[in-house]
């Protein structure tokens, strides 16, 4: 059986119409591995020059082969991730762009984000990206003190993030900072003088993650010392929602900020259940069908894949989500939403009746986690703070 048919054949899920679809495209190399990253990342030196040629000949044959999964589907978000994407030349962006305007219908005001990092930063370049289509660019800064990103193993300082937002803010109408708090070493002081720096550059959207130790990263071997506690970096949240609210960006999201009319439509896709094809190394993909939702991931090492991609067999595996699990995951990505989620749109991403989340609700109402109207369910203040706890409601019991 062909994979369509595989897909479109009957089951027990009924879902409604498609949602909208958002296409995700992994440029895996960087300049180096910063040692906290588990990201599908690989460091260039290690693996010689880098091989932009071939690597969007494999995108393009990935694309071809994925075409039939997403027929007639308009395109509604594009976000080319990594790794470093702005590694790629601005000639590269503008082929791999074109490769997929003309193969799928992109919506009308599609966002097109591309991840920038200030170490690949030279004047013009992202001038360039933009005449190539993209239209947002987010920069990956983490902080802007020296020693700090020494510590992190970032390849840039603080001169070259200010460098890069400057012209970013030239280049583009939006753009987005990733910043990352609970470092080692610091304090509120500290990390109030990384907010007041990106706060100064006025950003319509500002990302911020506690720093999290993965296992398989060097961090993880040798963990940094003076990491904040729970305490701390409870105080520094706290910090944050305020700096941001005073100057008008509000946390739509557990780590997004953002001023009206700049929320991030394709990680809002993704927090709403809608439908991502994955294209590239190790990127993942989440599809819907009549009866079904299906995650693809792709063949992770990057000659891997490109041997693969350019043989047409660009997919490691896929899987169907099992049907006991759907609301738990739909719940992994709706409930990081302020504004939570439309009742509706819960039957109609996963084909499940609202009676399979009837239980979980009562719960976490009862323990004051969420509120809801009529159509409508929400995060309280609490639910947020306790986000793991509220999902894990939504688990599936062991049978
Ligand atoms: C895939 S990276 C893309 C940006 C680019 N690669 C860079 O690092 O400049 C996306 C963001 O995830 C965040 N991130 C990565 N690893 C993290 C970790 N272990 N804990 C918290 N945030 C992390 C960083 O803020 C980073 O900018
Ligand atoms: S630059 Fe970004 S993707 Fe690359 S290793 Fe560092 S955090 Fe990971």
């Amino acid at each position: 059986m062909d994979l369509v048919d595989r897909y479109l054949r009957p089951g027990t899920l009924h879902l409604g119409e498609s949602p909208p679809l958002s296409l995700y495209i992994h440029l895996p190399w960087c300049l180096a591995k910063c040692p906290y990253c588990d990201f599908n990342s690989h460091a260039l030196s290690a693996e010689g020059g880098l091989p932009e040629a071939r690597y969007l000949d494999a995108l393009l044959a990935d694309l071809e082969s994925a075409l039939p999964l997403v027929w007639g589907r308009p395109v509604v978000s594009v976000f080319i991730g990594g790794g470093t994407p702005s590694l790629f030349s601005p000639d590269g962006i503008d082929r791999l762009l074109g490769d997929i305007r003309a193969r799928l219908p992109l919506a009308p005001g599609c966002e097109i984000t591309l991840e920038a990092n200030p170490g690949s930063f030279e004047r013009e370049r992202f001038k360039a990206f933009r005449a190539a289509g993209v239209t947002r660019l987010s920069i990956g800064v983490q902080s802007f003190d020296d020693a700090m990103l020494r510590k992190l193993g970032r390849v840039h300082d603080g001169a070259m993030a200010r460098a890069a937002i400057t012209e970013a803010r030239e280049a583009f109408d939006t753009f987005n900072i990733d910043l990352m708090y609970a470092l080692p070493g610091q304090d509120l002081a500290h990390l109030r003088g990384d907010l007041d720096t990106a706060l100064s550059f006025e950003p319509p959207h500002l990302s911020i993650y506690h720093l999290t130790i993965e296992a398989n990263t060097r961090f993880a071997v040798a963990p940094p010392s003076g990491l904040p506690d729970d305490d701390l970096a409870s105080d520094m949240l706290d910090l944050i929602t305020e700096r941001t609210a005073a100057v008008g960006l509000q946390r739509y999201e557990v780590s997004a900020f953002a001023r009206p009319g700049h929320r991030c439509a394709h990680n809002l896709n993704y927090w709403q259940f809608g439908d991502y094809l994955g294209l590239g190394a190790g990127a993942h993909g989440k599809l819907s069908y009549p009866h079904r939702v299906v995650r693809q991931v792709r063949w992770r090492e990057p000659n891997t894949y490109m041997q693969q991609a350019l043989a047409g067999t660009p997919m490691s595996n896929d899987d169907e989500v099992p049907r006991t699990q759907l609301p738990f995951e739909y719940m992994l990505n709706a409930l990081r939403l302020r504004e939570g989620f439309e009742l509706a749109d819960f039957s109609a991403r996963t084909g499940l009746p609202l009676s399979a989340i009837v239980g979980p609700l009562q719960q976490a109402e009862a323990r004051g986690l969420i509120e809801r109207d009529l159509t409508r369910v929400w995060p309280t203040v609490r639910g947020f703070d306790f986000l793991s706890d509220l999902q894990a409601l939504f688990l599936a019991d062991p049978a």
